[in-house]
């Protein structure tokens, strides 16, 4: 199969921490990071530093262009209005905690509800259990997809939020964002997407998805940890009050009053992940040169070989629908999924074993943890062949 076996073995020449012979397959934890990007970041540092927003000397100037034009980008790769719409936050789990407290300050109190679904990471719970909301779930489908016609019939006016993952973190399942926003908007409620696991893997335009916010972490997009994205439309964002205070965000202080900057700098306290914002850029530059499409492709591809491959192991039992986006979610008969992850770790295969920060779907699924692969850019039909090889032998130590 010509587009898993060839082509990403030349997106893989672009990561230099992927020794040969390793199966990387935890991308969905964090994805390793190219060349250009480790390129921008030692850049960032090594000749062009400065603060942004404050200096008045040159250097400053220019990476505070630098630092907007960065935030340009992401307005584009997202299909936002404007790049005021782009709020850079520390990651997908700040951005949630974001809105939770400041748009749920105003939106969420005695009586409201919001409605998240069973396949929910802890970061898209835990911010509104802490924002004070009552929450409603909506169940999974028999395939391990959002119900959508279940939150259709479930959902009343009380329900002042949605929040769900546009792709799920455990088993890959892809929200049709479309009609979520319709059932959402059909009481008035905002649709909140956690796109962390989407960005990577599928191209996404927050207009067409007629989402209301919209959140994703770099490290997951190629790029460097601690910098992520809010989108919020403009007049939601305008309306919403700070939720941290600081400088840079600020128009006057004085003791008795303060009075706030306009989105994004109202959220954006303190002195921002400088070089982060600019490795985000080389991020996104580096996926779109690619074209997502064509991950998509790839992934949906080397998705397909490994769920036909371990579905041929009896004792293999796979989560998550068939046309699952980049991640592929198993358990083994009789093994737990930690001695999965060792035992293919000796064999130089990387996935994830646990509960995935999703402790709600594990206890739906009827199981403590599952073993997860995750692809990117850099996987081929080699690495699923390590992966499959690795389960046989577990299958072979376990009897
Ligand atoms: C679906 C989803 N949402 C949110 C998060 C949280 O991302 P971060 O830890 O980068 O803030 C993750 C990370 O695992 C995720 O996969």
């Amino acid at each position: 199969m010509d587009a898993v076996s060839t082509r990403p073995l030349d997106w893989r020449a672009d990561f230099p921490a992927i020794p040969e012979g390793w199966a990387y397959l935890d991308s969905a934890a964090t994805a390793q990071k190219p060349k250009a990007v480790i390129d921008a970041i030692t850049r960032g540092y090594a000749e062009t530093y400065a603060t942004v927003h404050r200096g008045v000397y040159q250097r400053s100037a220019d990476m505070t262009l630098a630092f907007e034009a960065s935030r340009a980008r992401v307005a584009r790769f997202l299909g936002a209005a404007s790049a005021e719409e782009i709020v850079f936050v520390r990651g997908a789990t700040e951005g949630i905690n974001l809105v939770a407290q400041s748009w749920g300050r105003d939106h969420l109190g005695p009586g409201d509800r919001v409605l998240l679904s069973t396949l929910e990471h802890h970061s898209n719970i835990v911010p509104w259990q802490l924002a004070g909301a009552q929450i409603d779930v909506v169940p999974l489908t028999a395939d391990h997809r959002v119900d959508l016609d279940a939150m259709a019939a479930m959902i009343r006016p009380e329900h002042k939020l949605v929040a769900l993952a546009h792709v799920s973190n455990v088993l890959g399942s892809v929200l049709d964002a479309k009609r979520a926003a319709e059932i959402a908007h059909s009481v008035g409620a905002k649709l909140l997407l956690d796109g962390c696991q989407a960005v990577p893997r599928m191209p996404v335009d927050v207009q067409a998805l007629d989402c209301d916010f919209y959140v994703f972490s770099g490290h997951k997009l190629y790029g460097p940890t601690g910098i992520g994205v809010l989108w919020g439309r403009a007049e939601l964002l305008e309306a919403m009050p700070p939720w941290q205070g600081g400088g840079a965000m600020i128009d006057k202080v004085t003791f008795e009053k303060t009075t706030f900057l306009p989105p994004p700098a109202r959220f954006e306290p303190g002195t921002p992940h400088v070089v982060g914002v600019i490795g985000l850029h080389a991020a996104i530059d580096y996926v779109d040169g690619i074209g997502l499409d064509a991950i998509a492709a790839h992934e949906a591809a080397l998705v397909q070989a490994a769920r036909d491959a371990l579905s041929a192991t009896n004792s293999v039992r796979l989560f998550g629908p068939e046309d699952s986006a980049g991640i592929v979610s198993f358990a083994v008969e009789g093994v737990h999924p930690h001695d999965i992850g060792t035992i293919l770790d000796e064999s130089q295969v990387a996935i994830r074993a646990g509960h995935h920060c999703a402790q709600p779907l594990m206890a739906a699924l009827g199981v403590d943890a599952t073993a997860r692969a995750s692809f990117g850019v850099y996987n081929g039909q080699d690495d699923v062949d390590a992966l499959v090889r690795g389960i046989e032998r577990v299958t072979r130590i376990f009897g």
